[in-house]
């Protein structure tokens, strides 16, 4: 009797390449929020350090539990983030911040899409629970630019 070593459940390149798309973007918003929460000045931005600080993290723990299913998956994740852009006011950090959050979520929509299609079930679900923080950031991030 032969076991088979490869993973049990097998992706398309194509569902491997938008993995890699989305670790690449937790990546740069992990950055770009961290960033973001050091630079931050003023008295608004002072208020609201700390709002940057959270989300950064759990963008980086999203990139980690992509990483994670993509090695598993027999990808090799990839350690370049997408452009950073921290910008120079607070109010130019939201618009920034607000843009990387509707693009996350069409592209974990495009995931969870494509995942259910190819019955990795597990990758889509994994992105259902990281699509819901998204939209949470969303909603934070507009919410605080319309009291900038
Ligand atoms: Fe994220
Ligand atoms: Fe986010």
């Amino acid at each position: 009797m032969t076991i088979s070593l490869e993973p049990a459940t097998k992706i398309s390149n194509e569902l491997k390449a938008l993995l890699n798309q989305a670790i690449a973007r937790e990546l740069q918003v992990s950055v770009q929020y961290m960033w973001q929460h050091v630079e931050i000045s003023g008295v608004r931005g002072i208020a609201v350090q700390d709002k940057f600080k959270m989300v950064g993290i759990q963008e980086m723990k999203h990139a980690e539990k992509i990483a994670e299913r993509l090695w598993y998956l027999g990808g090799t994740p990839t350690t370049k983030p997408s452009p950073i852009e921290v910008g120079k006011s607070l109010q130019e950090y939201l618009e920034l911040d607000t843009k990387a959050e509707v693009e996350a979520i069409e592209l974990y929509k495009k995931i969870i899409e494509l995942a259910t299609k190819e019955s990795d079930y597990s990758t889509a679900h994994i992105f259902r629970e990281i699509l819901e923080d998204e939209e949470e950031h969303h909603d934070l991030f507009t919410t605080m630019l319309e009291n900038v």
